[in-house]
């Protein structure tokens, strides 16, 4: 796969070697896609280096169309490194410090990709005590720092401050890429938190069917008293609203839940878990069904018609209990079984073998494993196992959505792959 650089070029008289760079970069079947600081381009022009790299060259956050077709974040996902060369005493202070007032800047401030800075300035501002400073703070944050040459500076004066040979530079470039110990995430405190959610905007669901169920279901005991759980629909309606996003029509069969209905989705509101089971049949037939529904596994058998009193002998009411019908497991068995069946195991202990049994005793394809003994349930967050036939992938902690989008997305893959 090629790989990619994302060269940033900020101000100074040695801005002009940025396009040697490039061309040595290229001739090693590196890409190399280019952004220009404001006062850069007065060193070398964007033209140039679009010429050069063969793609539009980035310079204004707020140029609108830039921000609408490519966002600062995409550039720097789609690199593979991030290079600032020349970098300045200015920019190097804006690193350190944290500061992001251009698209340059901003990029440096919400990459989580490794960068690789080579210095060019005057002598005296090298070894300006305010640089020493920043640049013992980049190197502690995980900054590849090169060291600029020494020579005869554009100002008549020698000293240590010269951007490095272009070819060195593209030999640490090489050398990066190819150091299997070079942190993929190195500048972030916590990568935990910071998932890429998947670009739904493909709409590669397009012209699918996609049945799910969402929230609790309420099972009465008698006109004002019911049996529930704990669920919010909010992974659920997730879901829903990722699939729509990708292209797909969407059904969602909602229990009693307060949320509102995700665009481009059509809902069915229901109550208890037969009625849910009704509504998802009568949306049959669909391409994928994702059960996400936490339904109640038994009603009372017999729903008294008026409120159940206190009968003055001290003794709870009899609730004789019947088991509810298995919707996932009546969809496995079905003759109009969706050809992707999905089911969720809500588990407090042994949350993966749980799931694998599941997945088979109710003829499911995938089980996506959820451990609720925290508090998931209402909660924003979630931790899931996908549980396949091919085995078990872990998915690390991410918000209800990000589970959605990718969920969404490696079903896209599996209907795109058959
Ligand atoms: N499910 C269903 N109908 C039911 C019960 C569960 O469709 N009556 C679906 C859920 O929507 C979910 C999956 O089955 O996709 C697993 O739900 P879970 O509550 O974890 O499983 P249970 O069947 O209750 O199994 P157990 O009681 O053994 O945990």
């Amino acid at each position: 796969m090629t790989q990619r650089i994302l060269l940033i070029v900020s101000g100074g008289i040695a801005a002009y070697k940025a396009l040697e760079l490039v061309r040595l970069l290229k001739r090693k079947g590196i890409a190399v896609r280019a952004v220009l600081t404001e006062s850069a381009k007065q060193f070398v022009t964007p033209l140039s280096l679009g010429v050069l790299t063969e793609d539009h060259v980035y310079g204004d956050m707020f140029d609108l169309k830039e921000e609408r077709e490519i966002g600062h974040i995409q550039l720097s996902r789609e690199a593979d490194l991030i290079v600032v060369a020349p970098a300045t005493a200015n920019i190097l202070a804006k690193m350190a410090g944290g500061i992001a007032d251009d698209l340059a800047t901003t990029i440096l401030l919400a990459t989580d990709k490794p960068v690789l800075v080579a210095p060019a300035m005057n002598v005296r501002m090298w070894h300006h005590k305010a640089t020493q400073r920043n640049l013992a703070q980049l190197r502690e944050d995980g900054i590849h720092l090169m060291e600029p040459a020494v020579g005869a500076m554009a100002c008549n004066e020698w000293g240590k401050g010269r951007l490095p040979e272009p070819a060195e530079i593209a030999a640490e470039i090489e050398r990066l890429l190819a150091d299997a110990t070079v942190a993929p995430q190195p500048l972030l405190t916590d990568t935990t938190r910071t998932i890429n959610a998947p670009d739904l905007s493909q709409r590669n669901l397009l012209g699918r069917h996609v049945l799910v169920t969402a929230g609790p279901t309420h099972e009465p005991i008698d006109p004002v008293r019911y049996i529930a759980n704990r669920s919010s629909g909010q992974q659920g309606f997730a879901i829903a609203a990722a699939a729509a996003q990708a292209g797909a029509r969407v059904t969602l069969v909602a229990g009693p839940v307060a949320l509102p209905t995700p665009p481009g989705v059509t809902r069915i509101d229901v109550e208890t878990a037969r009625e849910m089971l009704a509504a998802v049949e009568s949306a049959l037939p669909a391409d994928v069904a994702i059960m996400v529904a936490a339904v109640a596994d038994w009603r009372v058998a017999d729903e008294a018609e008026q409120k159940i009193k206190k009968d003055g002998s001290g003794q709870p009411a009899p609730l004789a209990l019947a088991e509810n019908p298995d919707i996932l497991a009546t969809l496995g068995h079905s003759a109009q079984r969706p050809g992707l069946l999905i089911g969720f195991a809500a588990e407090t202990e042994t949350v993966v073998d749980h799931a694998i049994a599941k997945r088979s005793r109710k003829g499911a394809d995938w089980i996506v494993a959820n451990d609720v003994s925290g508090d998931v349930m209402g909660g924003a967050r979630n931790t899931v196992h996908l549980v396949t036939a091919a085995g078990v992938e872990d998915w690390p902690e991410m918000p209800k959505q990000a589970v959605a989008a990718r969920l969404i997305e490696r079903i896209a893959d599996e209907l795109a792959g058959r």
